[in-house]
């Protein structure tokens, strides 16, 4: 008999990592394990869960449209769950934002982001302008094209001869201030480098994609909303398209719907994943002006890009139930409670010598440890890891940074603990 086939878990490495937990049952905010662990997930598992495992409103449009069309392709064929996700979808987006692109998952709504772009300026007669501006410390997901824009790292050191090139310009990390000013002196001056780098070569720059307002695998890396404002006027003046990856800020994650909002910025391509389906099942979306749309309209225009299971209904149909639960409950005001006590909770923990940086935006908080070898691969990461698992928690640090991003159905008392953890483990993990 052959071998049994054996799963190859993402980030894992067989050989140093823990054996995986086999979870059961995931309900609410809980995940329950075959061991008999019930475990917090304060991390939304990955930052996709927006209201609770097993919402009954999601399952109820699932198997119901699991009845009706499993799945269909897209091209040449249209659905009601699609349009149903996009018509609900539309009401939270901005006005010049009109035309809806579907994939499977955050680093495709990249992919397709960044082809849209280079394509757009080839079809109205500027294929010059085809490269890629992205900053520091960025992450836009594991494929080629996403991790090209993505800042060099661990993830994609191995890989760096399939990357593409692209400019790379300075992210504001205030609390590592890449030109060296504090707080107080700031005029977002990080923004100098990019435009310079307009000024010198526009005429061949497609696009500048962010992360608005909060880089995530880099580091929880809160910026100020000033910085999205001067990047967003920078590429208007110099006539270069902003991308704005909000696979992780989007559906509500920074205090708003989406990011941009915050900062009263409209890109002009929506990258969004994550949430889209209230983290349920795989989907990705790029959404775009009628401008760029216009510019793919008549022969020889046509975007080649589609995946087989391009807006699936079973999916959209999870996305649309979604979308409604923001109506029908009150989830801006969870996630109003959530902001406030991480706010409370860090400001208590601001000035313990452990902590380098402490830093929160709408359901996210970070706190960011002094170490001595800072980074993902801080020797800090499984230590934690290990802690707070064992406090019934899941929390995954980004090496030597701490951070919470539960589903917005968490009650204050069980984010409150899973706060007393992580000043617990500034104490036992740091003395
Ligand atoms: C900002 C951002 N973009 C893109 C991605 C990639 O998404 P996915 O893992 O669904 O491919 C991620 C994943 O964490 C992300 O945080």
């Amino acid at each position: 008999m052959n071998a049994p086939l054996q799963i190859w878990h993402p980030f894992t490495n067989r050989a140093l990592d823990p054996a995986p937990l086999r979870v059961r049952k995931a309900e609410g905010v809980y995940l329950y394990t075959d061991d008999g662990r019930r475990l917090i997930d304060a991390i939304s598992s990955w930052w996709v869960n927006l209201h609770g495992h097993g919402h009954p409103a999601i399952v109820e449009a699932i198997a119901a449209q699991a009845a009706k069309v499993d799945h269909v392709l897209l091209a040449g064929f249209t659905h009601p769950a699609a349009e149903e996700l996009a018509a609900r979808l539309r009401a939270f987006l901005p006005a010049p934002l009109t035309h809806i692109f579907f994939s499977d998952d955050g680093s495709t709504a990249v992919e397709v982001a960044l082809k849209m772009a280079v394509q757009y300026w080839k079809n109205t007669g500027r294929p010059e302008k085809k490269e890629i501006v992205a900053l520091d410390h960025a992450y836009h997901g594991d494929t080629a094209g996403a991790m090209s824009v993505g800042a060099e790292s661990d993830f994609t050191e191995g890989f760096r001869s399939m990357l593409f090139p692209v400019h790379r310009v300075h992210s504001a990390y205030c609390f590592r201030c890449p030109v060296g000013n504090t707080r107080a002196e700031c005029d977002i001056d990080c923004t100098g480098k990019l435009r310079h780098l307009l000024e010198e070569k526009h005429g061949q720059i497609a696009a500048v994609i962010v992360e608005p307002l909060l880089q995530g695998a880099g580091g929880m890396i809160v910026h100020p909303v000033e910085f999205l404002q001067r990047v967003r006027r920078l590429c208007s003046e110099y006539g270069v398209l902003l991308i704005a990856d909000e696979v992780l800020t989007g559906f509500g994650r920074c205090g708003k719907m989406f990011a941009c909002e915050i900062a009263g910025v409209v890109p002009d391509l929506l990258c969004l994943s994550k949430g889209l389906t209230g983290g349920v099942l795989p989907m990705g979306a790029t959404i775009c002006t009628t401008e760029i749309q216009e510019a793919f309209a008549g022969p020889g225009r046509t975007f080649y890009h589609g995946h087989s299971y391009t807006g699936n209904p079973i999916a959209a149909a999870a996305g649309a139930a979604s979308l409604g639960i923001f109506e029908s409950e009150p989830v801006f005001e969870r996630i109003g409670t959530i902001a406030e006590i991480h706010r409370q909770r860090l400001d208590a923990i601001r000035n313990h010598p452990a902590v380098g940086d402490v830093r929160s935006i709408g359901t996210m908080a970070a706190v960011e440890l002094r170490a001595s070898d800072p980074g993902y691969s801080s020797r800090l990461r499984p230590i934690l890891y290990r802690f707070f698992l064992d406090a019934g928690v899941l929390l995954r640090p980004l090496g030597n940074i701490i951070y919470i991003l539960p589903p917005y159905v968490i009650t204050s008392e069980e984010l409150h603990s899973v706060h007393d953890c992580v000043t617990d483990a500034l104490r036992v993990c740091l003395g």
